[in-house]
């Protein structure tokens, strides 16, 4: 970590004219946290809130223009059910302290996931009024990846497309990458330029699978709920340190 910084903290080698414009995170670690510290996996998750918000202050700092942060797989339904009811109730009561600062720093909250199952009626219903919100600002747009899985949105994705083939709205044959890019969760979100994971995980665990495709990965061992704005810039640091190809020479 370099200890050169500049007006508000950010790294004097963060060069904010090449700030990629999507970073995607996986917050990774809370359950392990906690374990540390002899408390309950879900004290974990509530420490959580802090680096999440100091690392949306970090980008919104460095001017990023989209921030995605994973905050619930469609496989973390296999949790204990005490765990994945504290979590459904924890991102309700996050959106209701939040959003408001979060409108008044121009932030366009949105979410990308399943928005049926077994997502309590309530949680959907503060995920529609802070989209509502927030829908005109444009500094930054904060998505959260909430029953969010990678396999379920290309099969949703292949859902619509099977429905307009058989309506004969669309030809198979002229299915293509655009085709399928329209029909993500998200289509007007460019593709994350670096993921970001924490906790020391070597692994995407279904998450932005068609998105991530030419994303740089940094993974760090940083336990999530200890994460900060720094750790950001480090990561952007080692990003702008990359050479991109795209499989060019
Ligand atoms: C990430 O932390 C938060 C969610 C998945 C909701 P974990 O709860 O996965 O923490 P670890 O990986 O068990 O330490
Ligand atoms: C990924 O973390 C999901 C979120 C951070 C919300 P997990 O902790 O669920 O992933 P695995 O199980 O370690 O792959
Ligand atoms: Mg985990």
């Amino acid at each position: 970590m370099t200890d050169v910084t500049g007006v508000s903290g950010v790294p004097h080698d963060l060069d904010l004219s090449r700030v990629p414009s999507h970073v995607a995170i996986v917050m990774d670690g809370n359950g392990r946290w906690a374990n540390k510290r002899g408390l309950a996996r879900t004290e974990g998750h509530a420490a959580g809130e802090e680096a999440l918000f100091d690392t949306v202050e970090g980008a919104l700092d460095i001017g990023l223009d989209w921030l995605t942060v994973y905050a619930f797989s469609t496989e973390n339904w296999r949790r204990p059910l005490d765990e994945v009811r504290f979590l459904m109730r924890f991102n309700e009561q996050l959106l209701l302290k939040r959003r408001d600062d979060l409108d008044e720093r121009d932030v366009r909250v949105r979410f990308i996931g399943r928005r049926g199952g077994r997502v309590p009626k309530r949680v959907l219903r503060r995920i529609e009024e802070t989209e509502a919100l927030t829908a005109r600002n444009r500094r930054m747009t904060l998505t959260f990846a909430f029953n969010y899985g990678g396999r379920a949105e290309i099969v949703d994705a292949v859902r619509r497309i099977a429905e307009e083939a058989k309506s004969g709205k669309l030809k198979p044959a002229k299915v293509d990458e655009k085709t399928i890019a329209r029909r993500m969760y998200a289509p007007d979100m460019p593709d994350p330029d670096l993921l970001v994971r924490t906790s020391g995980e070597h692994r995407i665990s279904n998450y932005l699978l068609w998105e991530l495709a030419y994303a740089e990965l940094y993974f760090t061992e940083t336990l999530w709920p200890d994460f900060r704005r720094a750790d950001l810039f480090d990561a952007v640091c080692d990003f702008q340190a990359r050479r991109r190809r795209f499989g060019n020479v």
